[in-house]
């Protein structure tokens, strides 16, 4: 088990969670925390960890080979959850992409190589296969990304692998489905949907809204995490996490629009992004009987609570929505044609 971790991305959706889970859990580890407080990174998701003496915020760019270098040093793990994250982002400002996950990671895996650090983890994406079609992607399916945040985390998946077979550095990959919960920047379909919706604000739905998603709670993603974080001789493999529970993103606004209360209507068609993929489903049959994990919350359980935790915690949201996202949901969704 490791003492001291670096996680990069920390203060993001999924690195909070992640960082959370792991000071409650364990009483002896340490974390280091490496984010660049991006519009993403958010210190309010870590309220609960600031005065945690085995908890370190350290502000910085995982491009910055310097800060890398100093901040991992000492550090037995790096878990590289930093990115940008938003497909639709990726398809109006492709370059922050392409610097931040992929050369981000090159910094991340050289600073590993140099200080012999005893494991790295990339958190890769589903997204990175592309349209699954009628099959589950396995793990040795082939890599498709349709857009240019998918193609980055592709080309760091293979990069971190490629130091594995080059360098035998002792990298592990985890691609991951669609996650919800608590703390997520309110630009993601689970997140935006709530909050729109609290505030009697339309759900804008592209194309023919039939896409689907596999659907994870973030703690479980994070119970597989620590899986993979604990388990011995990994190095070089990839791992799929997922559940199996996929919903199209019009049952995703009706659940929500349900759990809430709120009418149907507010459900707006507009007109599909390009590139938008029709399936991502992964078989996680590989972490399952490998590692012995499996999804703990139940689907319509896990987003009863989700959708709760954003009506019970406007005072994160509405700080968000109140800033610099009002002007990208303007360039986003002003232009789009209703259907
Ligand atoms: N959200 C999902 O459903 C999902 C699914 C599978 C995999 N992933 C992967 O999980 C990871 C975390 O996703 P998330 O949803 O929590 O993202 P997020 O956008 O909520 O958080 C990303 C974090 O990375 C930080 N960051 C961005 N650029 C950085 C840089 N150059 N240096 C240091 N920090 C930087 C941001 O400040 C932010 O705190 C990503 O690698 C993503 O590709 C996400």
């Amino acid at each position: 088990m490791p003492k001291r971790l670096l996680v990069t991305g920390g203060a993001g959706f999924i690195g909070s969670n992640f960082v959370k889970y792991i000071l409650e859990k364990y009483g002896d580890i340490e974390v280091v925390n490496l984010d660049k407080l991006t519009y993403a990174g958010n210190p309010d998701n870590l309220k609960e960890a600031e005065d945690n003496p085995r908890y370190t915020f350290v502000k910085g760019d995982i491009c910055d080979r310097e800060i890398v270098e100093k901040t991992a040093e000492g550090c037995d793990c790096i878990i590289n959850f930093a990115a940008e994250t938003h497909v639709d982002r990726s398809i109006s400002d492709p370059a922050s992409f392409i610097m931040t996950d992929v050369y981000g990671t090159y910094v991340l895996l050289e600073a590993t190589r140099a200080l012999e650090i005893p494991k790295f983890i990339q958190i890769s994406t589903d997204e990175v296969y592309g349209d699954a079609g009628e099959e589950l992607s396995r793990e040795d399916s082939p890599l498709m990304p349709q857009s240019p945040y998918a193609a980055s985390k592709a080309g760091a998946d293979r990069l971190a692998y490629s130091y594995y077979v080059t360098y035998g550095a002792p990298v592990v990959i985890t691609r991951c489905s669609n996650n919800y919960g608590p703390n997520q920047y309110p630009e993601k379909l689970v997140s935006l949907f709530v909050t729109n919706a609290l505030d009697d604000q339309v759900l804008p739905v592209y194309g023919t809204g039939k896409n689907t998603r596999d659907w994870i709670h973030v703690l479980d993603h994070a119970r597989a995490l620590d899986m993979v974080m604990n388990a011995e001789g990994l190095e070089g493999e990839v791992f799929n996490i997922g559940t199996g529970t996929e919903l199209g993103v019009l049952e995703m606004a009706d659940l929500i629009l349900e759990a809430l209360g709120k009418p149907k209507s507010l459900v707006e068609m507009v007109e599909d992004r390009p590139g938008h993929v029709r399936r991502h489903a992964v078989n996680t049959e590989k972490i399952r009987s490998r590692l012995g994990w499996k999804p703990e919350v139940d689907f319509k359980q896990g987003m009863l609570n989700t959708v709760e935790w954003y009506a019970h915690n406007r005072w994160w949201w509405e700080k968000i929505k109140s800033g610099e996202f009002k002007e990208y949901y303007r360039r986003m969704y002003a232009g789009l044609q209703k259907q």
